[in-house]
């Protein structure tokens, strides 16, 4: 019903991308033959976090490290439900040493973090999404990981199993749009998985493959305003048909380290 949704204050974790670059592939998505443009990179994630701050979001910052190109993507460094917070391990050893900058923010914030034993990449696969986490496998996060956050948070943790390696996260296939739902591109999962989609949201947007492959489902929900890729006009207009308000931000230059939106975007969840 439009104008029905209620859009609830966030607070987020991001990075500047100052040392922002393609060194190395760990997705499909990364050349680093293909230049990328640190300046018209730096202009977009301003422009995100600007967009979030006139939403009436509190958007506060980690320091980029040199020598870490990928740390821009706070969403991979941890987990923060009900003020716990689930740090990462990093499946590539290039990503690893991201670990110790977070942790360090996270606590100078006075939060202690928990360290997993195996690897589990943050909300890019572990998804809190009311009453039970969603959690993505099969490229990066372990099975094993999935059983240490239910086993730390208390909460059901729900395995769904990637098969695409263009979405390699669970972030690049789903994202919550509040405590009732979600919107996913089905062909991402495995069979089973998108079954057990179907019967957990029987009313999910669901997206193409155009939508996702312009990383439309690397998005940021607030309850009412979705927070969106531009390219992913399809999508846009089945959330507008429920209700939500597609906020269009282009992230393009960050598109080619597999990452979006959401990507760039840790939630603190108090
Ligand atoms: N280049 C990064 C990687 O492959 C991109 C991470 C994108 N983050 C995300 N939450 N999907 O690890």
């Amino acid at each position: 019903m439009p104008g029905s949704r209620v859009a609830r204050r966030r607070r987020y974790l991001v990075c500047e991308p100052r040392h922002f670059a393609v060194r190395y592939a760990i997705n499909p998505w990364m050349h680093p033959d293909r230049p990328v443009d640190v300046s018209l990179a730096q202009r977009q994630w301003r422009t995100l976090v600007a967009t979030y701050r006139d939403h009436g979001h509190t958007v506060e910052t980690v320091n980029p490290e040199p020598g870490l190109p990928d740390m821009v993507f706070a969403a991979n460094a941890a987990v923060v439900v009900e003020g716990r917070v689930f740090g990462s391990l990093f499946c590539a050893p290039e990503r690893r040493p991201e670990s110790v900058p977070y942790e360090a923010w996270f606590k100078s914030e006075g939060f202690d973090v928990q360290h997993p034993e195996s690897v589990c990449e943050g909300e890019g696969d572990l998804v809190p999404a009311g009453r039970w986490i969603l959690a993505g496998t099969g490229f990066r996060t372990t099975r094993e990981a999935h059983r240490e956050v239910q086993e730390f948070f208390g909460i059901p943790v729900i395995g769904l199993t990637l098969v695409d390696p263009y979405f390699y996260h669970l972030d690049t296939a789903l994202f919550v749009l509040d405590d009732e739902n979600v919107a996913y591109y089905p062909d991402a999962f495995s069979p089973g998985s998108r079954e057990v989609l179907e019967r957990l949201y029987p009313d999910a947007v669901t997206a193409t493959r155009e939508d996702a492959m312009a990383f439309g489902l690397n998005s940021v929900s607030d309850g009412r305003h979705v927070f969106i890729a531009p390219e992913a006009t399809a999508l846009a207009g089945r959330l507008a048909d429920r209700g939500y308000v597609p906020v269009p931000v282009d992230l393009s230059e960050f598109h080619k380290a597999g990452g979006g939106i959401k990507c760039c975007t840790q939630e603190i969840r108090s």
